[in-house]
């Protein structure tokens, strides 16, 4: 697990990330941010849309600026929601995370209370890139 003060700093980006949510049906806002390897912390919101399965979660936009931005090794991520419980991630963000950030640490953070686990925990026998191989 990443250490507490990284963790917290994780935590207070993926704070200020959700203040940027759009969110206008819903008033359901969620910050997340993504630690690379090389220290780089991207952040993200939840973008809503008036078609709701347009929706996207803000695990997958933090996740996708940092590999857009070339980060190919992600450490952690810190999911902020709204409530004092921590927010557990979609399983739509699990199945992303587990190719993206498979040996990542997760922390979720509600507004009072947090709790750490991995990639891993939240996603066991996830489908993955070794699935596709040989199979076709
Ligand atoms: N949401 C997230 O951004 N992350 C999660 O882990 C759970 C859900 C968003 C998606 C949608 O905008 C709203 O929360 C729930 O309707």
């Amino acid at each position: 697990m990443i250490a507490a003060d990284v963790a917290d700093e994780l935590v207070a980006a993926a704070r200020r990330a959700r203040q940027q949510a759009y969110a206008p049906y819903s008033n359901f806002t969620v910050g997340a941010a993504v630690l690379c390897a090389d220290g780089r912390i991207f952040g993200g919101c939840n973008v809503k849309n008036a078609s709701f399965g347009a929706t996207v979660c803000a695990e997958r936009v933090a996740l996708f600026g940092a590999v857009a931005a070339g980060c190919r090794q992600i450490e952690a991520i810190a999911i902020a929601g709204p409530g004092d419980e921590p927010l557990p991630p979609c399983g739509i963000c699990r199945q992303v995370m587990a190719e993206l950030a498979p040996g990542a640490d997760v922390i979720m953070a509600g507004e009072e209370r947090r709790r750490a686990t991995t990639v891993a925990d939240l996603m066991p026998e996830a489908f993955g890139p070794g699935e596709l191989r040989g199979r076709t």
